[in-house]
């Protein structure tokens, strides 16, 4: 598919960081970032991770005892524990960021089963050994610059057969800056507004808005045809599709708590694919 180029449409033009921005890059991940992260992740995930995430993850990898998973863009390790509990016999976790795999192996000790590895998962590499059971990539799609070579990537890590699991904001209904939340009081009705979606973005992300930090991540979206073809093109079938709705419901009672709830039941959050190496 030929690659449409890219927008930037807050009038923001491709390039390096400017001088007081600390972008997450390419090839270190998101090491600007990492101690804000690790902190919003925490030691069991976020809310998402805890609530939505990590079950519909560990749900369609049914990894099983003795199984090597490798979890690529792994971040600060919020899969280590789950898998671990579940009795796979290896855990590879590559990220590009030096402080979120530290913080990683500070965490989660110096269990053999677990092995750490520092990689653009962009690139082919040692990693990619065709060695493992299942893979598993969490919210990451959208931070890598090359999904094509991410996904074939992924295939070359696992064994004929080998399952890889991929959790994602929804590319439909949560673009950043992009998809809203709208209110109807005629209708009471909240709706989500899609201001685009057909148009691959590049989105700076701020860290900390308002505390002018300069620390940023660069979301990527791409329309859901677009990395539904470049998972086939890398080798890997779809095979189970699960979207994720929100558990969480405001406090609130009357007409916009309703719908509040409503909205939340009907447009997903997440989506989840389960594709395997052919
Ligand atoms: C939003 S975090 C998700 C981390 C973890 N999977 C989780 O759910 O907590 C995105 C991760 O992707 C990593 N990452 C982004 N681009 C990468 C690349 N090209 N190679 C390796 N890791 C990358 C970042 O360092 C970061 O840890």
């Amino acid at each position: 598919m030929p690659r449409r180029p890219i927008q930037h449409p807050h009038g923001r033009k491709p390039g390096p960081p400017r001088s007081n921005e600390k972008a997450a890059g390419v090839g270190c991940g998101w090491d600007p970032v990492a101690a804000w992260y690790d902190k919003l992740v925490g030691e069991a995930g976020s809310d998402y991770h805890r609530n939505l995430i990590v079950p519909a993850a560990l749900r369609l990898l049914d990894a099983q005892p003795g199984e090597s998973v490798i979890d690529v863009c792994c971040g600060q390790g919020v899969l280590v524990r789950p898998l671990l509990d579940v009795g796979v016999g290896r855990f590879t976790g590559v990220d590009a960021s030096p402080r979120l795999l530290t913080a990683a192996q500070s965490r989660h000790g110096n269990d053999p089963r677990v092995v750490w590895v520092r990689a653009d998962v962009c690139k082919t590499g040692a990693w990619a050994d065709a060695s493992h059971d299942a893979a598993a990539c969490l919210m990451a799609v959208h931070d890598v610059v090359d999904v094509a070579a991410l996904f074939s990537n992924i295939a070359r890590a696992l064994k004929s057969g080998g399952r890889a699991v991929f959790v994602l904001l929804h590319p439909c209904f949560r673009i950043p800056r992009t998809t809203h939340w709208g209110w109807d009081g005629d209708q009471k009705i909240q709706y989500r507004r899609i201001d685009g979606y057909h148009t691959p973005l590049e989105i700076p992300i701020t860290i900390h808005p308002g505390k002018n930090t300069g620390e940023l991540t660069v979301f990527h979206h791409r329309p859901l045809a677009e990395l539904l073809t470049a998972l086939g093109h890398g080798g890997l079938s779809v095979v189970a599709c699960e979207e994720l709705y929100s558990h969480r419901r405001s406090q609130a009672s009357g007409p916009f708590s309703k719908a509040e709830h409503r909205a939340a039941e009907e447009i997903p959050v997440f989506i989840a694919l389960k594709a395997v190496r052919g």
